[in-house]
């Protein structure tokens, strides 16, 4: 027997996953850590913050189990964060995450005078406000002094592998959300690096995510009472690990993330690039490519909804008095942390629209429910548009525990939405990822056949669908009206 741990760095917490060769899990440890907002739109942690919490939930993690079981670590990470370090390798300043929005004016410059053309050439992918390259060109201008000390440049997962076995790594499918990575050909863009006006000395090394990095530092083996020869695998990004997770590998395979950001995630064995860039094209856990639209906010919203505006965290009630699908003439805008997907609007803000006298609380929970699917039907219709054809999908994250907004998942995208059975997000898709570098399984495929079983079918239902697609006639109508108001 073999046991294989999963850490999904994530934006409120981290989750660790052991777990045996064949998925079962053993034992999962949570420690949250602080989200900092600076200032209107930026968004920061420390990962010193994540270094302490790992090593936290490890020790209880592994506690009382027989540690020489463990054979390999690895990641699911937030994306895009932006981790730098000084010539002793010390963190220079709080890591400038994903969901920041600071970077509009550095946006501006690599879309519009670099040109989205080149910048798709280069890496696959145009410039948004959370991805790195904009921060590294934020903090050039508005941080000189900090910009002159980078010795390295890290994703958050990627600082945690440091952390744990001294070496600069990171993985393609991670990598591609930087903007500095020639997607198609697996290798750092010199044109973006150039750009960005740092050496290629500064960036970390790349792997596959099912490829070994190193074993344990001798000094935190001991602290954590485990073998040297534990392997650390690289990991990927959350959603390509959510998506191994899930069983998300092969061509065409769709999955539907509501977490704290929410992404429509497509595999593809072959590389490819929408024409307006409003898909990320980026290398997958597996070994090849996935296109995906990523929400900044889903999950999110509706526990922004409960626990900041409503003062509960009861989040199945706030569901009982949901009545009928398809009525609900109230809509929500769930733009509360700007958009990315397809809109790439930093500015972009979250509304409720339509109410009327006779509008109850569980009408506004619906429309929170709803304006989220409608904003991953965003993604969807994207994708729907360049041929591609999606017509299932399973879903993971927070969100999916609620079978009202799976539900609503369904008919809104009218498609099939499949639940798991075991549901452990982009942790798991970790533990697969650490089981396939130590060679319990010959690849990700394997791993994914014999680990994944899926649970509940939603299929949607012709009539509530067809009031659906109406309304999201409308939906989609709401955020043009209103983009420059936004801006205002
Ligand atoms: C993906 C993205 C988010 C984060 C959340 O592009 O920005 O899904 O990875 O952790």
């Amino acid at each position: 027997m073999s046991y294989y741990i999963g850490i999904d760095l994530g934006t409120s917490s981290v989750k660790m996953l052991m777990a045996d060769e064949n998925g079962n899990a053993v034992k999962s440890v949570t420690k949250e850590y602080p989200l900092y907002f600076p200032q209107d739109g930026w968004s920061e942690q420390k990962p010193e913050d994540w270094w302490r919490a790992v090593k936290e939930g490890m020790a209880e993690l592994t506690d009382g189990s027989d540690k020489s079981l463990i054979k390999g670590i690895s990641f699911g990470g937030q994306m895009h964060g932006l981790v730098i370090l000084d010539e002793n390798d010390d963190v220079i300043r709080p890591a400038i995450l994903w969901n920041d929005g600071r970077t509009q004016g550095e946006v501006d410059y690599l879309n519009g005078e670099i040109g989205k053309d080149k910048l798709s050439e280069y890496t696959a992918n145009i410039a948004f406000a959370g991805f790195t390259a904009p921060k590294i060109l934020w903090l050039q201008k508005n941080e000189p002094e900090n910009f002159k000390r980078i010795k390295k440049i890290m994703l958050p997962k990627d600082y945690i592998a440091y952390m744990l076995t001294g070496v600069h790594s990171t993985d393609y499918s991670d990598a591609s959300g930087m903007l500095l990575l020639d997607v198609k050909n697996k290798c750092w863009s010199k044109e973006m690096l150039d750009i960005c006006g740092i050496d290629e000395s500064v960036m970390p090394k790349l792997f596959e995510s099912y490829e070994v990095t190193g074993t344990l530092k001798e000094e935190i083996a001991a602290e954590l009472s485990l073998s040297g020869d534990t392997k650390v695998i690289a990991g990927a990004g959350d959603n390509a690990a959510a998506a191994i997770g899930t069983g998300t590998v092969k061509h065409g395979q769709c999955n539907i993330s509501l977490g704290t950001s929410g992404t429509v995630f497509i595999s593809q064995d072959t590389f490819s690039v929408d024409d307006k860039n409003a898909l990320h094209s980026f290398a997958h856990a597996n070994g090849k490519y996935h296109l995906m639209g990523c929400m900044l906010s889903a999950a999110s919203c509706n526990k922004w909804w409960l626990e900041e505006i409503l003062n509960t965290k009861d989040y199945a009630g706030s569901q009982s008095d949901i009545k009928e699908l398809g009525e609900n003439n109230v809509f929500f805008l769930p733009y509360l942390m700007g958009e990315r997907s397809p809109h790439n609007d930093p500015d972009a803000r979250g509304a409720f629209i339509g109410m009327s006298m006779d509008n109850t609380q569980a009408d506004m929970t619906q429309a929170v429910l709803e304006g989220v699917a409608f904003g991953h039907r965003d993604s969807v219709e994207v994708a729907r548009a360049q041929g591609i054809t999606i017509n299932r999908s399973t879903i993971c994250g927070g969100g999916a525990k609620s079978p009202l907004w799976c539900n609503i998942v369904a008919n809104i995208m009218n498609m099939e939405i499949v639940t798991l059975e075991k549901e452990e997000g982009p942790a798991m898709g970790g533990v697969m990822l650490a089981a396939v570098g130590c060679g319990e399984y010959k690849d990700v495929y394997e791993a994914a056949e014999k680990l994944v079983k899926t649970s509940k079918t939603y299929s949607p239902d012709p009539v509530i669908a067809a009031k659906y697609e109406k309304k999201y006639e409308k939906f989609k109508r709401f955020y043009p009206a209103l983009k420059d108001i936004f801006k205002m």
